[in-house]
């Protein structure tokens, strides 16, 4: 079985995609009556580096400093791929503000789309998941996450900016799939920062509709906040296995 490798994705900044990223990478973890713990490997692949942040920020107020150089950044540059363990199945590769220069570097080569496939072509095997935190932006490092996915999940906030960034974000979807000739399957979209508002509720309906909705995230504040976002993401993780497990 090829490991899955999920692209959370949307153009418009502030979507919720590292949000998801972080709370699906620690609740795919969970066995949900499946055979065995699954490993996990999230990828930073935002030169803003809030995954890498939150990561060492949670680590250091747990008294455990983690390890954050050499990057994805040194990944894509063509050297050997070093990855981190946050917990015995938690693994991550970091980003930092340099992935910004080695995006410009990599555009120039020829492949430029393939260095993250080139990146992960001998670690793959020792995951269940892979998750790519995506930029978001259109450039040559979504370029090269839509060419080493094999699946993507798009989160949506209610608002018509992220709506709008969503439908981009399928069309380059469906393009780069086209123009690589292979198959990218789409998990579906994630409603975050949902609060009970009237509009709220056209945006719930209209994903359900088109984009097969794999759930809704509260918009959640207060000091309860994580382990409400979490209570969210826990099911659709769940789901998720399930789904994969039946393509494999
Ligand atoms: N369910 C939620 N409830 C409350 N706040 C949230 C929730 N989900 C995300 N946020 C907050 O919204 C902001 C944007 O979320 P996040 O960083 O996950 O988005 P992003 O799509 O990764 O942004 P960018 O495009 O900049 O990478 C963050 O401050 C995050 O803490
Ligand atoms: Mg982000």
């Amino acid at each position: 079985m090829t490991t899955p490798i999920i692209a959370i994705c949307n153009h418009k900044g502030g979507s919720g995609k590292t949000t998801t990223a972080w709370h699906l990478a620690h609740a795919l973890n969970a066995d949900n009556n499946l055979d065995a713990i699954r490993r996990v490997l999230v990828i930073d692949l935002d030169d803003q580096a809030t995954l890498t942040n939150r990561l060492a920020h949670q680590a250091a107020a747990i008294g455990s400093p983690i390890e954050t150089t050499p990057t994805i950044a040194d990944a894509l540059d063509g050297a050997p791929t070093t990855i981190y363990h946050y917990t015995p199945v938690l693994s991550y590769i970091p980003a930092d503000h340099r992935l910004s220069w080695i995006a410009a570097k990599i555009q120039a080569t020829s492949p430029n789309h393939a260095h993250l496939m080139r990146a992960l072509r001998h670690i793959e095997e020792y995951f269940d998941y892979i998750l790519l935190d995506c930029p978001p932006s259109a450039g040559i490092i979504m370029i090269n996450a839509l060419a080493a996915c094999t699946h993507t999940i798009i989160p949506v906030t209610p608002t018509q900016e992220s709506w709008d960034g969503r439908n981009r974000m399928e069309t380059m979807i469906a393009e780069i799939a086209a123009i690589l000739a292979k198959p990218i399957h789409t998990l579906g979209a994630i409603l975050t920062m949902r609060s009970p508002r009237s509009r709220n509720q056209d945006y719930y309906e209209a994903l359900n509709a088109q984009a097969g909705l794999l759930g809704a995230i509260p918009h959640a504040v207060g000091l309860d906040a994580d382990q409400r976002i979490y209570a969210a993401y826990a099911p659709i993780a769940a789901r998720l296995q399930h789904t994969l497990a039946q393509e494999a």
